[in-house]
């Protein structure tokens, strides 16, 4: 699926003190099944450019399209599920719920049809490594296995996009290269569009396409 930003900008209030820019005129157009990687300092607004376009979060002003369809037109309700229907997402830090198996965490986006999407589910787990650990809770995985289940959980509704921000940030050097290979093999085997925020150069190499942040703008 194809992503357009159109002259993004987000601005925080602050009672009593300026505006913060976060965002300034973001214009960019991602299509369908491309691998981008956005780069840029720390601060630089990297997390909330990627969170408005995974739609957790609303512009200031601008507009996102995700295929033809002018997504903050919608309500919440609607973002929601357009998010459910088309977006993946993976954090730096996993947010697994501890007190759920492994297999009961990927399953958490599709609970109420969970039944049905258990073949689905195990062979996710399959893909990912992690089938043996289906049973077993989060304190129970390595960072690199909390990573891999965010992942699995992340296609439990096969999203035709994937955003991940800094999903090897909070990996030593060989998991996060395992990581990043998986999201890079997904994303070509299935043709879902991959967008990540990296400070990896190595990583960001791989992509089709980097777009540089730098203090809320888009830089050459
Ligand atoms: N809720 C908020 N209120 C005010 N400022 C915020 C808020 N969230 C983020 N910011 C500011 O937005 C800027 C960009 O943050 P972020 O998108 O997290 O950057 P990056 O991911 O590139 O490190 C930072 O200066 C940060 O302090
Ligand atoms: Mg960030």
């Amino acid at each position: 699926m194809n992503i357009k930003a159109e002259n993004l900008s987000k601005n925080y209030k602050k009672k009593n003190s300026p505006d913060i820019e976060v965002l300034k005129n973001i214009d960019f157009l991602i299509t369908s099944g491309q691998k981008v990687a956005f780069t840029g300092p720390s601060g630089a607004g990297k997390s909330t450019l990627i969170h408005i376009l995974g739609l957790m979060d609303r512009p200031t002003s601008g507009k996102v399209y995700i295929g033809d369809i002018d997504c903050f037109a919608g309500d919440d309700e609607y973002l929601c599920n357009m998010r459910k229907k088309n977006i993946g997402f993976i954090f730096q830090f996993h947010y697994l719920m501890p007190d759920f198996t492994v297999l009961e965490n990927i399953l958490l986006p599709a609970w109420s049809e969970r039944n049905i999407k258990l073949k689905q589910a195990r062979s996710i787990l399959k893909k990912v490594g992690l089938l043996h650990r289906q049973n077993h809770f989060p304190n129970e995985l390595s960072g690199g296995e909390e990573q891999r289940t965010a992942f699995a959980r992340a296609l439990i509704n096969n999203p035709r996009i994937i955003f991940a921000d800094e999903p090897t940030g909070n990996l030593d050097k060989t998991t996060g290269i395992e990581i990043e290979k998986l999201l890079f093999e997904n994303s070509s085997e299935t043709g879902s569009t991959l967008v990540l925020v990296t400070h990896n150069e190595e990583l960001a190499s791989k992509a089709d396409a980097i777009i540089k942040i730098s203090d809320g703008q888009m830089s050459v």
